[in-house]
């Protein structure tokens, strides 16, 4: 083994330790990650594994796999850079990854530390196989780094258009989207009117696009150029991966669906006899592209 190759095995196998070291103490108090000492992994299961999965497999048509993903974009010349913006301002559009076509929203994570991102990011490089994948220069992410990706603020789809070119090749696999409608009752939606009306309603406006706290709209094209082309888990995971911002995750699975049906009815889907279910995999299989 060259000395290069040898360094670097070594390097990323006691970096690797650390790695697993802190996720047996993993805490998942979101202030934790203000705190210095970043735990990528505690970050990981936070904020990144309601969506990507704890396996980093993510789920095919939704949420892509980090899984000899993220090595994959560390290849890529602008790669590292690109993960960082991405991380930071979140992906929006249309993007085929690993032959599997998504259009979803990943939210934004520029509200956590530099030290988390960078932790958060080496554990995705470090996890999965990953981290026999990476080039052989890979360096850790430092927060400084991150940092520097701060500026020039970018929208989400502006990270997509500087996605490396080089990510698109490959054979395309089968469509694996969406293929039922969406449904939910009408006792979902009184029992979602009442956790908004708690929880939501100071944001987001009595008519889901008045709020006085600056919540996006949720209703009409800006909710439809979000939501309308994806399975429904992309909605429910995305409100339970950042709503309500002081507290993401702070409801339950149920409410969470609830709250969600309630959204849906606002924007005219039909209400019917079959409950949105609370668990993932009957949601991915529910597209909101069946417009009412
Ligand atoms: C609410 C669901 C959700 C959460 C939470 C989420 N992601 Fe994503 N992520 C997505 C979706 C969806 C995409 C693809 C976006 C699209 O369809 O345009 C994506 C894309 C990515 C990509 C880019 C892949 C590529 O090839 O361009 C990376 C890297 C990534 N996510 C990492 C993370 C990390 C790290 C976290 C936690 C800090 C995280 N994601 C949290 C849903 C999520
Ligand atoms: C403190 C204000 C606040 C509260 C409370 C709040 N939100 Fe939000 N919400 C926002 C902001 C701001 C955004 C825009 C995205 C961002 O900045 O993260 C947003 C975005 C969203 C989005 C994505 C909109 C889109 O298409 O981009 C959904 C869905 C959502 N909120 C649902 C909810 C639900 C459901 C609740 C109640 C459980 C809730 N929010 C509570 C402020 C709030």
């Amino acid at each position: 083994m060259s000395p290069r190759r040898l360094n670097r095995v070594t390097g990323l196998a006691s970096w690797f330790a650390i790695s697993i070291g802190a996720a047996g103490i993993a805490t998942f108090a979101p202030l934790a990650h203000s705190q210095p000492g970043a735990d990528g992994a505690g970050v990981y299961a936070a904020s990144c594994v309601a969506c990507h999965q704890p396996t980093g497999a993510g789920v095919p048509g939704a949420f892509p796999p980090l899984v000899k993903h993220v090595s994959a974009l560390l290849g890529q010349p602008t790669g590292r850079e690109y993960l960082i913006k991405a991380v930071l301002f979140g992906l929006e559009g249309k993007v085929r990854i690993e032959g599997v076509d998504y259009q979803n929203v990943m939210p934004p994570w520029n509200a956590l530390s530099d030290g988390d991102l960078a932790a958060v990011l080496n554990h995705v490089s470090g996890s999965w196989g990953n981290q026999s994948m990476v080039p052989a220069d890979f360096k850790p992410f430092v927060p400084g780094e991150v940092k520097a990706g701060r500026l020039p603020p970018l929208t989400a789809t502006a990270v997509l258009a500087s996605r490396p070119g080089g990510l698109s090749a490959g054979p395309v696999l089968a469509a694996t989207g969406a293929s039922q409608k969406v449904s939910f009752t009408a006792e979902q939606v009184v029992r979602g009117k009442a956790i908004y009306t708690r929880r939501c309603v100071d944001c987001h406006g009595s008519t889901l696009d008045n709020g006085e706290f600056g919540g996006a709209p949720l209703n009409g094209a800006y909710f439809k150029g979000h939501w309308g082309a994806g399975p429904v888990a992309g909605l429910i995971a995305y409100t339970k991966a950042k709503m309500p911002p002081d507290g993401p995750g702070s409801l339950s699975d149920q409410s969470y669906v609830d709250v969600v049906s309630y959204l849906l009815d606002a924007n005219g889907y039909p209400r019917g006899d079959k409950e949105l279910p609370a668990d993932a995999e009957t949601q991915q299989a529910m597209s909101l592209q069946f417009q009412p």
